[in-house]
């Protein structure tokens, strides 16, 4: 089996990001599990708030993302929950990934034939369930993504770490280890 390249995305730019820190677990694992990781801070891709009504050409980094996301064949994404829903900062990348205006792709089409794995760490007990809800249906049914159905929530993500940046608690570290590899064996047969 080729490694399948998988593409991690944190939805936080925050110093101390809980997701952060899952998403860099869940790189570890990923690779682990055999695939060949790229993780990306949306830093590097600064991105005015998506207008639908904004003429012109996509900001450069917007079609760099773009191309960043369709060079994988899946992706994980670790978003924290903002007002009961998706972090912000990853609807608007997703909202700006899916113009492509760059060679006449179809809307949404970075995200056809690509399999998308969910993390989410949050302070309270929910673990930011309601995020990755949100989540969900923004790929599946607003850019038809394949999204596994198994997904990664940690509650109390300020005491959920150890030294080592590790999970603590057994059956979540197993449940995050499981799901890296369903998203690499789903990612390698969607050549
Ligand atoms: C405006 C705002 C709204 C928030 N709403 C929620 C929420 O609905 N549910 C939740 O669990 N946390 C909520 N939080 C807390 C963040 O999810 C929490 O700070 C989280 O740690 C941020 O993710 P990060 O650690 O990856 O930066 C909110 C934070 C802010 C600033």
């Amino acid at each position: 089996m080729l490694a399948p390249k998988i593409l991690v995305i944190p939805g936080s730019l925050r110093i101390g990001s809980h997701n952060t820190r899952l998403a860099a677990l869940a790189a570890k694992e990923l690779a682990l599990a055999g695939a060949e990781v790229t993780r990306i801070s949306l830093e590097d891709y600064p991105l005015p708030l998506f207008d639908a009504e904004s003429a012109g050409a996509p900001p450069a980094a917007a079609a760099k993302l773009n191309r960043m996301l369709t060079a994988h064949q899946g992706a994980f994404i670790a978003s924290p929950e903002i007002t009961a829903s998706v972090s912000p900062l990853i609807k608007n990348a997703i909202d700006w990934m899916s113009r492509p205006r760059e060679g006449g792709e179809p809307n949404y089409s970075a995200f056809r034939g690509r399999a998308f794995a969910l993390g989410a760490a949050a302070s309270d007990l929910s673990g930011g369930i309601r995020g990755l809800i949100a989540l969900r249906q923004i790929l599946e049914l607003g850019c038809g993504a394949l999204v596994i159905p198994e997904q990664v929530t940690v509650p109390r993500a300020d005491q959920a770490f150890d030294d080592d940046d590790n999970l603590k608690d057994r059956a979540q570290a197993a449940a995050l280890r499981a799901l890296a590899r369903r998203l690499v064996e789903t990612a390698s047969i969607m050549r």
